[in-house]
């Protein structure tokens, strides 16, 4: 069953972050939305995600005892990052710049897992950093989320030559890595973006079409899947049922981790 439809001035505002500007030549529309105006604007991308030799600092939740298992799981990743960071078990290795492990913080609600890094991503080192980061990266603006609060991530962490898709022995190879980082984040929820991480994920074949739609159950924690940043980008008749699927993950990421207190 489809939420209840979000007001239109959601979806000129998820437009307007995607680049139409000229939906705003209606600005009586947007402006009298009632409730929550339009979507913050994406983070300065003049800000670094913290790398992983220095893992973002750990924000305070709960009082000490949450800081302390934070600490640990936050080490933990930082040692798993250092293992990636010399790994050669696939052929992957070999045409590398940069290993990607991941951004983002260990106590993220939200995971979003990509295919792999494609040149800029291998020449810094950093996931999404590219044209299809700068999309995903507003589209987590129009649900209210700055990515430095999402954990980001990929199936393998060094660029398949060409940007060809990985091949199920590297697949296969780099899995572990992933499985750990979502059990040490523990995310709230997991989307799956593009075909190579839903069929991944979900240990199943199908088109994209076949797998959009339900919420899957990876290992305890909810998965949506939805279209991979690159896609839009090729097909921009993809960005509304993405933006329908972003809409689900913003209302059940509001239900499962609630936005806390700052004190
Ligand atoms: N798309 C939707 O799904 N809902 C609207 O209200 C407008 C566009
Ligand atoms: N595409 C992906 O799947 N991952 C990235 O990190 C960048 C582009
Ligand atoms: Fe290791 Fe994964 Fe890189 Fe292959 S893609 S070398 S398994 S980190």
């Amino acid at each position: 069953m489809r939420p209840p439809r979000p007001p239109v001035a959601d979806w000129l505002a998820y437009l307007g972050e995607l680049g139409y500007e000229e939906i705003y030549r209606q600005p009586a529309l947007a402006a009298s939305a009632p409730g929550g105006g339009p979507p913050q604007p994406p983070a300065e991308a003049s800000t670094p995600a913290p790398s992983e030799d220095s893992p973002a600092p750990v924000p305070v939740r709960s009082g000490p005892a949450a800081v302390i298992r934070d600490g640990v799981r936050a080490a933990e990743l930082a040692r798993l990052a250092e293992r990636a960071a010399g790994c050669t078990a696939c052929p992957l290795a070999a045409g590398r710049q940069l290993v990607v492990f991941g951004s983002g913080p260990v106590d993220a609600g939200l995971m979003v897992v990509g295919e792999g890094p494609g040149a800029e991503e291998d020449r810094r080192g950093l996931p999404f950093v590219g044209r299809a980061g700068e999309l995903l990266t507003r589209i987590l603006a129009a649900i209210g989320l700055s990515r430095e609060e999402v954990y980001i991530a990929n199936i393998v962490k060094c660029r398949p030559p060409g940007n060809r898709e990985p091949e199920p022995s590297e697949v296969a190879a780099c899995i572990g890595y992933l499985e750990r980082q979502i059990e040490l984040v523990r995310p709230a929820l997991l989307v799956a973006l593009g075909k190579t991480a839903a069929q991944t994920l979900l240990g199943a074949s199908g088109s994209m079409a076949q797998l959009r739609g339900p919420w899957y159950d990876f290992r305890g924690v909810p998965l949506k899947v939805t279209y991979h940043p690159a896609a839009l980008l090729r097909n921009p008749a993809l960005k509304r049922p993405t933006w329908e699927d972003m809409q689900e993950v913003r209302d059940r990421l509001l239900r499962e981790r609630p936005p806390e207190e700052k004190p």
